[in-house]
């Protein structure tokens, strides 16, 4: 049988009681990215809380210019359209709430708990289940818009990462020995951010920052990160106000982190 994908868009539609996010939801069953399709709705015009759902991706893209594999059957790909009113500095910050909303979904229905590696991967032991890719548009050198994309592995077996992931990405069907319903995961994840955004809205950074620190392990761990040609490692401390990370040198000067990329150990 042909694969459904409208009957999907409309059972996701259906059962979505949200405020802002998925007044129009547009499943394909092929794109080269969801991120880039969003990007062209946006020039022209579409509005907030747009969500894009591919079954596969030919052209997935992930951080620091990587690209994210995307076969059929086996992944989750979406990307959601927001346009926060807030001041300019504070867009980074739907970053870290893309993250919270993301672990908060996996977590209803992994059977081990996943912890955030800033700014925004979700791991179960130690290996990676779920990428974001967010991405600022700016107008008139201001931000205007942030596109949020998100990779979950969710049905994949351990034979089916390429060869370079197999050792450090896992699947919810790996950690739970079943499959999964793909939907009822989109419609979680869609449902924790609109209820993470809201609150991001109306009371600000400070409680998504709070639930960042509660689901991450990665706080008294040596990490190392990349910036530019420099190589700085530490203690991974905590996350300041704004949500950047701190990062305690041996020498004991606390670095502060906005940017980059981490890697463990
Ligand atoms: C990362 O961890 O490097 C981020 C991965 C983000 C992948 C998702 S899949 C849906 C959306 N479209 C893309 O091209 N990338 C993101």
């Amino acid at each position: 049988m042909p694969y459904d994908y409208e009957s999907d868009a409309s059972n996701i539609k259906e059962n979505l009681n949200c405020v802002h996010i998925g007044s129009d939801i547009v499943f394909l069953p092929e794109i080269d990215s969801t991120n880039n399709l969003i990007k062209k709705y946006l020039i022209n015009g579409a509005h907030e809380g747009l969500v894009v759902v591919a079954e596969s991706q030919t052209g997935g893209r992930g951080r620091m210019g990587r690209t994210w594999h995307s076969p059929p059957e086996t992944g989750i790909y979406l990307s959601v359209l927001l346009k926060p009113i807030v001041e300019p500095d504070r867009f980074s910050c739907v970053t870290l709430l893309a993250g919270v909303s993301a672990v908060l979904a996996i977590n209803e229905f992994s059977h081990q708990h996943g912890s955030l590696k800033w700014p925004n991967d979700v791991l179960i032991n130690g290996k990676k289940v779920c990428g974001l890719l967010c991405e600022m548009i700016q107008k008139q050198g201001e931000p205007s818009a942030v596109i949020i994309g998100i990779g979950i592995n969710a049905n994949h077996l351990a034979e089916q990462f390429p060869g370079n992931l197999k050792n450090t990405a896992t699947s919810l069907r790996i950690v739970n020995g079943s499959p999964i319903d793909r939907l009822t995961v989109i419609r979680s994840f869609l449902t924790n951010l609109d209820r993470e955004y809201q609150t991001y809205l109306t009371k600000g950074e400070h409680s998504m920052i709070k639930k960042w620190r509660l689901n991450t392990d990665l706080f008294g761990k040596k990490v190392s990160v990349k910036r530019g040609s420099v190589i700085i490692t530490g203690t991974a401390m905590n996350l300041d106000e704004s949500g950047r990370l701190i990062l305690r040198q041996d020498n004991g000067h606390d670095e502060v982190i906005d940017s980059g990329e981490i890697t463990l150990g």
